[in-house]
């Protein structure tokens, strides 16, 4: 089959086209026919080879995320689901692929209305930003900055928290990122490349009642800086290269909620479910701003790692 091989942790260009032996389905596991493989930022670190939550070393063939049609189960699995259309996990790696063996306990099935490119692309960000969304417990007023507003899941929490009531301020880096957020349902938007964004933001709505922080370093900080007590930071990511440090005895005395969810692989597929559901009644939007062929995976990574994309990256296979 075709795939693209991680040949060794590296820039982009480590990532090359090839072939590899079709897999094999093995017992408790699925064959899916991929039709889309999600790419998301960590992936990106991954690659480079900085600690992150994959492991394994190259060769290997990267991907986490896939959509398509269950073309064989192994040993103990319902053959029932061969034609079913699914997204899953990889488990770390596999998905840059035309075929990927898969945990089928693990499988969400796509509601009919939604498309398989829709339905890839909010896989690992729909689970991420309902995930988030939930254990932040918002209340309608609640006043939200989202970091990375026009990101893969930044657009998703956007409307997440909007549909629960929050008055959502969408940062982004760069004006020409703001106004996919504002369409999406952003109050406010700002542009945080700009040193005086913290107090734009404190001009605009006060305080914060909730930062959902995936980029970490000094917007980060800054993020927190600006919460209220009885506040919630949600720290999910590092895109600036370091997590946003904050001792929690510092937020404790700020009054400050330190929250970072830790849920159980079940959790996880209703997460995604309920990312689907959201989407397939029409109330969440998933945003593809870049399609590649499956061979030019190396170019999507480097579109992300250069700040270069909105919304979601898929391959198609
Ligand atoms: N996708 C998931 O399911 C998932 C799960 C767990 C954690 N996360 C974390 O969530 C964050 C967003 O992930 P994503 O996959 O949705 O990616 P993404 O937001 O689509 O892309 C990353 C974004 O991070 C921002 N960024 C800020 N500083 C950056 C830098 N120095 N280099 C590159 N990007 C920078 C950029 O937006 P601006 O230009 O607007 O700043 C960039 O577009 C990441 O930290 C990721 O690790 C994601």
């Amino acid at each position: 089959m075709r795939v693209v091989w991680l040949t060794r942790f590296g820039g982009p260009e480590v990532l090359v086209a090839g072939e590899a032996p079709d897999p094999v389905p093995g017992p408790g596991q699925a064959l899916v026919a991929v039709q889309f493989a999600g790419v998301t930022f960590i992936e990106t670190v991954f690659r480079a080879g900085a600690p992150g939550p994959f492991t394994g070393q190259p060769p290997l063939v990267p991907g986490n995320g896939v959509g398509g049609l269950v073309a064989a189960v192994g040993p103990g699995v319902d053959p029932g689901l061969v034609g079913r259309r699914v997204v899953s996990g990889t488990g770390g790696s596999g998905g840059y692929a035309e075929q990927a063996a898969v945990d089928a306990a693990g499988m969400v099935e796509v509601p009919p209305p939604l498309a398989m490119d829709a339905a890839t692309a909010l896989l690992a960000d729909g689970r991420t930003a309902t995930m988030l969304v939930r254990a932040a417990a918002l209340r309608p007023g609640d006043r939200v900055l989202v970091e990375a507003a026009a990101g893969g899941v930044g657009t998703l929490l956007v409307q997440l928290a909007r549909t629960a009531g929050a008055r959502v301020v969408a940062a982004a880096g760069g004006p020409q990122k703001l106004r996919l957020p504002a369409e999406l349902g952003a109050e406010f938007t700002v542009d945080y490349t700009r040193p005086d964004w913290p107090q734009w933001t404190r001009d605009a709505v006060g305080g914060l009642d909730a930062v959902f922080d995936g980029v970490g370093g000094g917007i980060g900080r800054s993020a927190f800086e600006l919460l209220e007590p009885g506040g919630r930071m949600l720290r999910y990511g590092f895109a600036s290269g370091t997590w946003c440090q904050i001792g929690e005895q510092e937020a404790a005395q700020r009054g400050v909620a330190l929250i970072q969810p830790r849920p159980a692989p079940e959790q996880l597929r209703e997460y995604t479910a309920g990312a689907l559901g959201e989407a397939a009644a029409g109330r969440l939007r998933p945003v593809i701003g870049q399609r590649y062929p499956l061979e030019q995976a190396a170019a999507a990574h480097a579109a992300i790692e250069s700040r270069a994309t909105v919304g979601k990256s898929l391959l198609v296979v």
